[in-house]
């Protein structure tokens, strides 16, 4: 049911009728608990890693995603299915470190760096967002 709604959200996003795009993100926050998770998102600080060498990163979920314009929710939040991408899939209601181990076996992309890689090649492709260390894990 969420997916069906963000389809829709997606479609008028191209559409740029922001009044419809509101109402359905209000809807969509009406049907779904997750998405008031996520809208109170602020920062990165995975729980999975139980020592953390560096500072948090600041990331307002929704508000990124609407600066960058991803409309598909599966850019991060992506279903495999014996190795291959499903295209109609996502997976938000689970986080990374369900299938991204701390410590990875041999050939497994371990956390940090499905983080890493999901972030900085996104960056480095459009040019825009930090791509430093410091630039993304903020000293206080
Ligand atoms: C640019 C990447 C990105 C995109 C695009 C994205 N998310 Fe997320 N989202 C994340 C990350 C990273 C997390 C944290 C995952 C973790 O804790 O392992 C997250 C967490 C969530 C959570 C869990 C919130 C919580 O507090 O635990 C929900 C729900 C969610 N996203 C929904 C969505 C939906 C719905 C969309 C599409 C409208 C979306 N996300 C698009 C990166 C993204
Ligand atoms: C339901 C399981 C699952 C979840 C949840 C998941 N992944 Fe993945 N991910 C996979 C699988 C399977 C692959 C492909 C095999 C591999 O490389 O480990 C993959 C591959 C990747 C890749 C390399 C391919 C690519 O798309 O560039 C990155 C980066 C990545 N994941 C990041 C993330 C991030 C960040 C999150 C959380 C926002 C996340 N993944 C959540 C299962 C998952
Ligand atoms: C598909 C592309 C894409 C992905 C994936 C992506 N970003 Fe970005 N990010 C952008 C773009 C584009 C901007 C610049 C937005 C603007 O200012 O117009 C940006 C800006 C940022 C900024 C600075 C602005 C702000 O929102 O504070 C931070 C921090 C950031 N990204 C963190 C992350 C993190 C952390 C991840 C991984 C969980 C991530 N991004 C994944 C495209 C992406
Ligand atoms: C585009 C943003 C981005 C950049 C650039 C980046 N990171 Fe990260 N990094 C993340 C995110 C998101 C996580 C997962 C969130 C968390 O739990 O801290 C993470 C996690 C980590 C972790 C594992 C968690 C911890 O705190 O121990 C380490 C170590 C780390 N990064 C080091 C680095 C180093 C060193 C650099 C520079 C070479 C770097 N990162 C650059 C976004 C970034």
């Amino acid at each position: 049911m969420i997916m069906g709604t963000t389809h829709k959200v997606a479609r008028t996003h191209r559409m740029n009728k922001i009044p419809i795009t509101l109402a359905l993100t209000l809807i969509l926050l009406a049907v779904s608990g997750t998405a008031l998770a996520q809208e109170n998102m602020t920062i990165l600080r995975s729980p999975a890693f139980d020592r953390h060498q560096r500072p948090p990163v600041p990331f307002v979920h929704d508000m990124h995603n609407a600066m960058a314009e991803i409309d598909d929710c599966a850019v991060c939040h992506h279903v495999y299915e014996d190795g291959v991408l499903m295209e109609y899939e996502t997976s938000e209601d689970q986080p990374c470190s369900d299938c991204h181990p701390v410590d990875p076996q041999d050939g497994e992309l371990g956390l940090m760096r499905a983080f890493h890689k999901r972030c900085i090649t996104c960056h480095d492709r459009v040019d825009k967002g930090p791509l430093t260390c410091g630039g993304c894990h903020v000293k206080k």
